[in-house]
């Protein structure tokens, strides 16, 4: 299995669409099912929290907001300078670093880590997978909690991806978004070409296609991969409909593991 490269995706076009590709997707609820799980599972109060693969910050704004003390880790610069404008744009003062999460050296323990949408299915081998773990829990404190969304292998293979279309407007423009999947069944993988094209009346006016290679991923692998980092796999819910477990109907399903 091939190790994932993510140096050029989300960038350009594609990262200077992000917010209004995903403007109804519900930030604000998510924030609010990860403190409802903080204040469920958590030992002591939680302070710091790291948010693994940040993007353009929208879950570390809000927290911020909600009086967490957030830093944002992303491996894309486009995406770490997009959080930092929309911080600035606030006047929050938020750390968002640029790095690779496989290789993290932030110097500094939190108690809780979040990674959300989907960052944990960016890791293509068993080695990408290990070292991203083991680099979170060397910046957590034990008993703190890692909560997590993933792509769930039961329901990625009932569902099965199929070719989507997406239309947004933006400072005058049409930005077209075409996501066509090619599961490989051999390896838990998916590929995804992002097409992006920009259109101004009837010129283009800017495109860029992205290749996104993500995994999907079963309980019992997930709870080894745990297990070797010094984690317990507590819980698996659907997401973001967390009352019940995840199902073969269930696409992104949601994780809570403790740091141990
Ligand atoms: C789908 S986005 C999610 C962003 C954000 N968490 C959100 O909810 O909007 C996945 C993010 O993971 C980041 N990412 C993927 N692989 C990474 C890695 N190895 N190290 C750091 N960030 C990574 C990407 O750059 C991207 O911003």
């Amino acid at each position: 299995m091939m190790t994932n490269n993510t140096d050029n995706i989300f960038n350009g076009l594609y990262a200077q669409s992000y917010n209004a590709f995903y403007d109804k997707k519900d930030y604000s609820g998510e924030c609010g099912i990860i403190e409802n799980f903080l204040n469920k599972y958590a030992t002591s109060k939680t302070h710091d929290i790291l948010d693994a693969g940040c993007g353009t910050g929208n879950h570390s704004i809000i927290l911020t907001k909600r009086g967490y003390n957030m830093v944002g880790v992303d491996k894309s610069q486009t995406m770490i300078n997009n959080a930092k404008n929309f911080a600035s744009e606030l006047n929050f003062d938020i750390d968002f670093v640029q790095s690779d999460l496989r290789n993290l050296q932030l110097g500094k323990k939190f108690n809780a880590c979040i990674s959300m949408f989907a960052v944990l299915s960016y890791m293509i081998s068993d080695t990408d997978v290990n070292n991203y773990l083991k680099s979170i829990r060397q910046h957590l404190l034990p008993g703190s909690l890692f909560i997590f969304d993933f792509w769930y292998g039961p329901g990625v293979i009932n569902i099965s991806p199929s070719m989507r279309v997406k239309l947004i407007e933006q400072n005058g423009s049409e930005i077209y978004r075409l996501a066509n999947p090619i599961i490989n069944q051999n390896d838990h993988t998916c590929k995804i070409k992002f097409v992006v094209i920009q259109v101004k009346n009837t010129q283009v006016q800017d495109s860029q296609i992205e290749v996104h290679n993500c995994r999907y991923f079963f309980e019992d692998e997930l709870k080894s991969f745990f297990h070797k980092n010094k984690f317990e796999l507590k819980s698996l819910h659907g997401f973001p409909n967390v009352s019940t477990e995840p199902t073969k109907n269930t696409w992104n399903a949601l994780g809570i593991a403790i740091a141990i």
